[in-house]
């Protein structure tokens, strides 16, 4: 196979770009728990960015207490596009951690598709990664470079757990909408191919209050535009272009069985993502934080206000320095899904005004969401890569959900500390 004979003249399994990030820092400890162990397909790693001497002292950091293993450190800089193609020749893949995305990130799009080698970051801008689509989706189809953006907290927790949720749903009863509860946002507009809608049981659910008070789970929650619905919206709608999803490079019949039964049980239904809080003062705080992010960040003086003094304007949620050490191992999500559907077809296509009548409610839990869960995912992401790259797509620039759906990543998710839970299911009175 052409990929595999192309592969095998790289130096490195994954090189970890920006690894001297607060950030990049925690990919290397993650990365380190696998290299070299029984049954890891990661035997090769790399550091890469600007600065030598940080990522010597970020790969100290990773290691401590244990003495730090002797990994190739590449001086690689974005504004050095032949950095970043050097990069590209040695490495079958690379995770990106360089932020933000929208200043730093289509050079390395860029020189990864180029080159036909595999890409995965943990970019949470929802506009940067609609744009790279736009540009670069077909020549790294052309090329082999499978490029996967939002392999971080945004967005597998909701592309995985919408997929959990959905296939609670045992046919003939059908979801039609499923509300999260958390999320990150962007207010610009890009334009933006039309895109397939995906077919869903009943009438489009109806906006709701901006805030909202969710008993079933007892907290309060505001609705916000977030990366994760405009990535899930993705997922669904290369679902519906490819009803048995993608199919991979080099699939026997077993995985090719695997992957249509699996996209057989998904059932497409309305996303959406709130942020929630245990008490009405913190989504205030939360809607503050909102209008000052809208207020400022469309000029640059306020701009500037914004990234001098984080903790005034975000009300103490976010500092300069980061979180410290203890801060991030006490901290936690929690994300709820809420599925309100059909407990049968001729229920959802009698529609007028017809209430959905069955209720499912299930979760994703793990550990802080920055440093913890984002490295954890994608690791496990670029293991579930390294190990299975033929049942993967040949190349293209997508989104989480569509690539990995029907790999084993939420098993390798669940061994690793980010659960996935059925809560409920309920049936509701007319
Ligand atoms: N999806 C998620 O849930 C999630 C979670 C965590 C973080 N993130 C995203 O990940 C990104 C990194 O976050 P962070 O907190 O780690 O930020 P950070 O601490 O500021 O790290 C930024 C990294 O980018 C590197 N960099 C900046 N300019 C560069 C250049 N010209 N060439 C090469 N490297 C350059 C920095 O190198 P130096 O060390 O040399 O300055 C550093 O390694 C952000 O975009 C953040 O939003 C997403």
């Amino acid at each position: 196979m052409e990929q595999s004979q192309h592969n095998s003249e790289k130096h490195y399994d994954l090189i970890i770009l920006g690894a001297s990030g607060f950030t990049g820092k925690y990919v290397i400890r993650e990365a380190l728990k696998f290299l070299n162990t029984p049954s890891s397909p990661l035997k090769t790693i790399a550091l890469a960015g600007r600065n030598p001497a940080k990522l010597v002292e970020s790969l100290k950091w990773a290691s401590h207490p244990a003495t730090p293993p002797s990994l190739p450190i590449i001086r690689a800089d974005v504004s050095d596009p032949s950095s970043l193609r050097d990069l590209c020749t040695k490495t079958k893949l690379i995770l990106n951690c360089i932020g933000p995305f929208r200043l730093y990130g289509e050079p390395v799009f860029s020189a990864c598709v180029e080159a036909g080698c595999d890409y995965l970051d943990i970019c949470g801008e929802p506009e940067f990664m609609e744009k790279m689509e736009a540009i670069y989706h077909e020549k790294a189809v052309e090329k082999g470079s499978l490029v996967v953006s939002a392999c971080g907290f945004d967005s597998i927790p909701a592309e995985l757990g919408l997929m959990f949720n959905s296939r609670q749903w045992v046919s003939p009863a059908a979801p039609n909408s499923v509300e999260a509860y958390l999320s990150l946002e962007s207010d610009k507009r890009i334009s933006r191919p039309k895109r397939p809608r995906p077919v869903i049981a009943g009438p489009p659910p109806s906006k709701g209050p901006m805030v909202e008070h969710q008993k079933a789970i007892g907290l309060w929650a505001v609705k916000l535009p977030s990366a994760d619905s405009t990535v899930v919206r993705r997922t669904l709608s290369a679902l519906t272009e490819n009803p048995h999803g993608l199919p991979g490079v080099d699939e026997n019949d077993g995985q090719i069985e695997r992957r249509k039964n699996f996209w057989s049980t998904v059932k497409p239904a309305h996303f959406g993502v709130k942020i929630r809080s245990k008490s009405l003062l913190g989504i205030i705080r939360f809607i503050i934080f909102g209008l000052f992010l809208g207020l400022f960040g469309s000029t640059a003086f306020g701009r500037w206000l914004l990234l001098k003094y984080p903790s005034i304007f975000s009300l103490g949620w976010f500092r300069k320095q980061g979180p410290t050490e203890e801060e991030v191992r006490s901290a936690s999500f929690k994300m709820w899904f809420i599925g309100h559907g059909y407990s049968g077809a001729n229920l959802a296509s009698q529609l007028g005004n017809r209430k959905p009548d069955t209720e499912i409610i299930t979760r994703v839990m793990g550990p802080e969401v920055g440093y913890l869960t984002t490295p954890i995912i994608l690791l496990q992401c670029a293991i579930v890569l390294l190990s299975g790259r033929g049942n993967l797509p040949k190349g293209g620039v997508l989104p989480p959900g569509i690539v990995f759906g029907p790999t084993d990543l939420q098993e390798r998710l669940q061994q690793n500390g980010i659960t996935f839970d059925i809560i409920s299911k309920n049936v509701l009175s007319a």
